[in-house]
């Protein structure tokens, strides 16, 4: 096993009442990273992080912290602590005693404790704030202090199961600004989850896509962006535009009765693809110009750029952003260009679609 990694899922399986929850989930989590679990809900988030945490059991499979299998290891062993989505903080209690909660059940000496409580308090800019009352704190300052509580026990890993969902907008950005630089500070390992895309993309090293039990896709938020492996991720990461082709050839893919060129290839000649192409990598241009001609729809302004909708002659949607107006009913040429286009095989793996990449960029 290679020695950076912190955490290891082989073949896990976790069951409810005979219903398989996680199918056979497999991932390495390297020390110091900040990784984020992205998914619908109901996908199985928190389960992983329950089953990282120790608070449940996997059905089987085998679960490395450390390089040591810890299946049988109980939760309180674990050098792994979790902020919960509500903080679960002692709302009767004030900062000091919630932060120092875990510390004085460890029977630590009162004068460590202090020392530890303030120096964690100073991590997350809350120094001062001891004697003040859970009650009389705002969300975020709330969830500064359930972070303080849970780096006051040394964790290596640090699990946060949204954290960041009960906050209004402007905060949620603070946070997620403060909660990266805070990771990047203290070099431990972060398990992050949400369901935004935004929020995910903003802020990890690692991204894992989760759906139905299954990591789908698991890489940095630009390779995800940029080559989703499928439908699944190519809807849930961004916004796009995805349409029905077939591969002619090698870097040679057609949709919309016309054949363009691609950066795609190791596929079975005339396979059945998906093509994505995102909405900022479309250009409207003359009939003439264009790769595809297109029917102007509809248009909104989004603030920064104007969101433009128009069909093809399949019918197929384009949703094009812009910063500059379209004229509704006219008719336009989309100019994009080759590396825009992204093909999608149905059904690949994310081994097979990662040993296809490899075997085209050694060329
Ligand atoms: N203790 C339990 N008993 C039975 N089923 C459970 C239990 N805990 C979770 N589940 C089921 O397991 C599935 C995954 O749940 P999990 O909480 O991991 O999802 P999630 O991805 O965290 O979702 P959300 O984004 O809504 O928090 C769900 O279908 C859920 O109903
Ligand atoms: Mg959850």
């Amino acid at each position: 096993m290679p020695n950076q990694s912190i955490i290891t899922f082989k073949d896990v399986v976790k069951e409810y009442d005979d219903q398989p929850i996680l199918n056979h989930v497999d991932f390495e989590i390297e020390k110091g990273k900040f990784y984020t679990l992205l998914g619908p809900s109901g996908c199985g988030k928190t389960t992983i992080l329950r089953l990282i945490a120790g608070f449940t059991d996997a059905t089987s499979g085998e679960i490395y912290l450390d390089g040591k299998k810890v299946n049988d290891i109980p939760a309180n062993k674990r050098k792994v602590n979790t902020v919960f989505q509500d903080y679960a903080l002692f709302p009767h209690m004030n900062v000091f005693d919630n932060v120092a909660f875990g510390l004085s059940i460890k029977k630590m000496a009162q004068q460590k404790i202090v020392e530890k409580v303030k120096e964690v308090l100073k991590m997350v800019q809350l120094s001062g704030y001891e004697n003040r009352e859970i009650s009389e704190m705002s969300g975020g300052q709330r969830q500064r202090v359930a972070i303080a509580r849970a780096l006051a026990n040394e964790p290596e890993v640090l699990l946060l199961d949204e954290p960041l969902s009960a906050l209004d907008l402007k905060l949620r950005t603070e946070m997620q600004y403060e909660l990266r630089a805070l990771q990047r500070r203290l070099g431990i390992t972060f398990i992050f989850v949400t369901h935004d895309q935004e929020e995910a993309l903003a802020m990890s090293d690692e991204i894992f896509v989760i759906n139905k039990g299954h990591i789908v896709q698991s890489g940095t938020p630009v390779d995800i962006y940029d080559e989703p492996i499928n439908r699944f991720v190519a809807d849930f990461i961004g916004e796009s535009n995805i349409v029905k082709g077939n591969m002619m050839d090698d870097y040679r893919v057609k949709f919309v009765g016309k054949e363009f060129e691609c950066v795609d290839a190791g596929m079975r000649e005339n396979e059945a693809v998906e093509i994505v192409l995102r909405p900022e990598d479309l250009e409207i241009t003359a009939v003439e110009k264009g790769k595809l001609k297109v029917k102007v729809d509809t248009q909104l302004f989004r603030g920064v750029h104007y969101e433009i909708v128009c069909s093809d002659t399949d019918q197929n949607e384009w949703v094009i952003h812009s910063t500059k107006k379209a004229k509704i009913g006219a008719e336009v040429g989309l100019y994009f260009n080759p590396e825009d286009i992204h093909v999608m095989r149905f059904n690949e793996t994310e081994e097979e679609f990662d040993a296809r990449l490899e075997a085209y960029e050694e060329e």
